[in-house]
């Protein structure tokens, strides 16, 4: 039965583990470039034991990021940057993996510190929002929307086919696509956001074409031996948004054009949810054990699974095949090493470079020498 710390293998890609760094934006990008700050994030969580790391979203389009200090893959000039990042998450051991996005209709930001309101089209840093239908997200996301021409839904695809190339060219091996959490995939799956009359709207087949062309353009360059996967928007919590019972269907249709794994999360393209979950631990699992049964599909998911014990459980329950972690990611760089001592792994600093490993796990007379006291201890005894 396989736990937290079994190997995970998708096509001709093996994980040390079952743990991945789920993505997560930063805002330390010039022109969309990678450079110092994604080596050091990255390269760390692949040193502290994370079997897939992922960098944040990176943009298939300038207009597809969230502010102008996101990362991007528009121009093969981007290449240079992440491949520093997947040659350092490799060395450590880690699988580099990249997530292709664009932010539609909820693009052109501030950053999140500087009060994240949406900036208009003639702003330095903002850009023309455009989505499936010009509707506005509402909310802070306040400017007009420009519906996409079909023309400009073929550009898009095109984009995302030369972004698959120039990630494999910057060493990546595991590609998946956010169209999750609002943005231009979701919105495009959401009758919410997509109340288009043409072949891109209407019935769960046409509002799921968006998907299938961007799938049949990244596979037609990305090989048929790594993992192509999706971050699909699977419920929008609201009565007129996405159900979760068409994510079932749609991730088996989507299973047919070559979809190796489903990374499930919320639709987010309304801010009006229903009852919403977000302090609920582990509350996509349930969701992702039915597509991974009925569907017959390995499936990812994150949201609140940072507890060992939690996130051991899901995998041996055989509810979930990989566990994305998130903020646990960022507050705890070690945070698999940490889990490992949790569940009494025999080894954990086998998760580590041996450079340090090695010593970590010989020299020490007892474990407060490595800053693990007892539980407890930390807090008093001196
Ligand atoms: C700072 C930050 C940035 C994020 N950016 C992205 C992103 O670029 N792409 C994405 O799919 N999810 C993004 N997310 C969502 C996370 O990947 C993850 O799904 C979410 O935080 C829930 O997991 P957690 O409970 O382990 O934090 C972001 C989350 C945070 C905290």
């Amino acid at each position: 039965m396989p736990d937290l710390f079994s190997p995970f293998t998708l096509k001709d890609v093996t994980l040390r583990n079952r743990i991945a760094m789920s993505p997560m934006t930063m805002h330390r990008s010039v022109d969309g470039a990678m450079g110092d700050y994604h080596v050091m994030l990255y390269g760390s969580r692949a040193a502290g034991g994370f079997g897939l790391v992922f960098p944040e979203q990176i943009a298939v389009t300038p207009e597809g990021r969230t502010t102008s200090a996101c990362a991007g893959i528009w121009d093969d000039r981007h290449i240079e940057g992440l491949a520093r990042v997947t040659r350092i998450i490799r060395e450590m051991g880690g699988v580099p993996a990249i997530q292709l996005g664009h932010t539609g209709r909820k693009g052109s930001e501030q950053k999140p510190w500087e009060g994240k309101l949406q900036l208009p089209p003639d702003h330095p840093d903002g850009w023309q929002l455009k989505a499936p239908s010009p509707i506005s997200y509402g909310g802070r996301y306040t400017y007009p929307v420009e519906e996409l021409t079909v023309a400009e839904i073929g550009g898009i695809h095109r984009a995302y086919a030369d972004a698959a190339r120039r990630a494999l060219e910057a060493g990546f091996e595991w590609l998946e696509m956010h169209f999750a959490h609002g943005y231009l995939g979701a919105s495009f799956f959401s009758p919410l956001a997509n109340q288009r009359t043409d072949q891109y709207g209407g019935d769960l087949d046409n509002r799921l074409r968006f998907h299938i062309e961007a799938l049949d353009a990244v596979r037609a360059v990305w090989p048929e031996r790594l993992p192509l996967t999706m971050r699909l928007g699977s419920d929008d919590l609201h009565p007129d948004g996405v159900q979760f019972d068409e994510a079932v269907v749609a991730v088996g249709r989507m299973k047919a054009h070559g979809l190796d794994l489903a990374d499930l999360s919320i639709g987010f393209n309304t801010d009006e949810m229903t009852d919403p979950p977000f302090a609920r631990m582990s509350f996509m699992v349930e969701r992702g054990a039915r597509v991974r049964r009925e569907v017959g599909i390995p499936v990812g998911v994150s949201w609140n699974l940072g507890l060992p014990a939690v996130a051991d459980q899901v995998i041996r329950d055989a509810l979930i095949d990989l566990v994305f972690l998130g903020r646990p990611a960022l507050s705890n760089p070690h945070w698999p090493v940490w889990a490992a001592r949790e569940l009494a792994h025999p080894d954990p600093f086998s998760l580590v470079p041996e450079d340090w490993g090695w010593w970590l796990r010989n020299f020490r007379a007892h474990e407060a020498c490595i800053g693990w006291p007892a539980p407890g201890a930390a807090r008093g005894a001196a």
